[in-house]
């Protein structure tokens, strides 16, 4: 959300859905929306609520009550990549999530559920191929077991930050058509494990995340990828990869794959949720533009409609535009492609 607060307490999904009328897609498909951060998110706010649930209600007093349910809140995330702000965090994480469920059931609210957000890059290891992926020790055993046992009684789901573009930028042998959803013949990189072949970034981090689960022993947890994207843009300017054109492609392969219904190769319903990281830009991580809308509320990527059906088409034209582009960027990761 606003940022990697840490202890911050959120909730997370304002459903600012960017599919209005959902009739025409397949019943498997993903809901599809945007981050928009308000800013009002709380710090500290953690050991209080582990502490006491009287504090737990307050808090659902001030943020849900007044809004709920004229707006749909399905999801109160407590902290957003805890572990990575701190460690520490790790012991109060569980018990506030607990008193905010209790505190809704006093409430009588039993339709928003509660979770955490973890980042993929802080939370799995060994993610290529992604049978092999497992969460990082000890947060399994002091938090994601337990959490996920706690989800799976509530029927919450897992919430993870999922950005092909942070895992590109640092395994050098992935080429740029990965992740952007570049089909061509040679594209792919087969599971030997399981046996299953991949052709998106994408699609191998949301089973890494699946496989992760099963591991320890939890399956069938449904998974919302809570935040993803690519940036447009960065006051950096060794970030070539951070372009518009880059952020429009990624965008476009990511909703026409996620609209397709197609799932993943283990999970065939896929996700049930994906949010785009975000609404508007705003330079807040590393200088990036990360928004859909510019500041003043205009959309940035004209060939992108976000409802209604256009997987094909303009699609190739653009490919055609940006050839050379994409050539250059296809021959720098040409050859070493050996995740798996
Ligand atoms: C919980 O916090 C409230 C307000 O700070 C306090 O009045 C109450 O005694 C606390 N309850 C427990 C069990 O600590
Ligand atoms: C979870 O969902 C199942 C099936 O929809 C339902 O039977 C069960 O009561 C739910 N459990 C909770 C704790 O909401
Ligand atoms: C909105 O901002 C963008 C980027 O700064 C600019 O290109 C565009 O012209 C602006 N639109 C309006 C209506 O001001």
């Amino acid at each position: 959300m606003s940022s990697y607060f840490f202890l911050s307490l959120t909730a997370l999904l304002f459903t600012l859905s960017l599919l209005p009328g959902s009739t025409s897609l397949p019943t498997s498909a993903t809901t599809i929306g945007a981050t928009y951060s308000a800013g009002t998110a709380a710090t500290q706010m953690v050991p209080p609520l582990a502490a006491n649930r009287s504090n737990a209600l307050r808090w659902l007093y001030v943020h849900v009550v007044p809004f709920y349910p004229r707006t749909k809140i399905s999801t109160i995330s407590v902290g957003n990549d805890p572990l990575e702000s701190s460690p520490d965090f790790s012991t109060f994480l569980l018990p506030a999530i607990r008193n905010l469920h209790l505190s809704l059931r006093d409430l009588s609210i039993r339709k928003i559920s509660v979770s955490t957000t973890f980042s993929f890059i802080s939370i799995i290891t060994t993610p290529f191929p992604p049978s092999s992926a497992q969460f990082l020790e000890p947060a399994l055993y002091t938090v994601v077991r337990p959490l996920l046992q706690f989800l799976r009684d509530t029927n919450s789901s897992f919430l993870v930050n999922l950005y092909p573009y942070n895992l590109y930028k640092i395994r050098s042998e992935i080429p740029i058509g990965f992740p952007l959803f570049q089909e061509h013949p040679f594209g792919f990189r087969d599971d030997l494990t399981t046996g299953v072949r991949y052709r998106n970034l994408f699609d191998m981090m949301v089973d890494a995340v699946i496989s992760a689960m099963a591991v320890a022993g939890y399956e069938n947890i449904p998974l919302i990828v809570t935040e993803t994207g690519w940036p447009s843009f960065s006051t950096d300017p060794a970030e070539i990869d951070a372009n518009p054109i880059y952020a429009e492609l990624y965008l476009k392969g990511l909703l026409c794959h996620l609209r397709s219904g197609k799932g993943t190769p283990l999970r065939k319903e896929g996700v049930s949720e994906t949010y785009i990281y975000e609404l508007l830009d705003k330079q807040m991580r590393k200088g990036r533009n990360w928004g859909i809308l510019y500041p003043n509320l205009t959309a940035k990527y004209k060939y992108i409609q976000f409802s209604g059906s256009y997987c094909r088409g303009f699609f190739d034209m653009l490919i055609m535009a940006v050839g050379q582009f994409l050539v250059f960027a296809f021959l720098r990761g040409n050859g070493s492609f050996s995740l798996l």
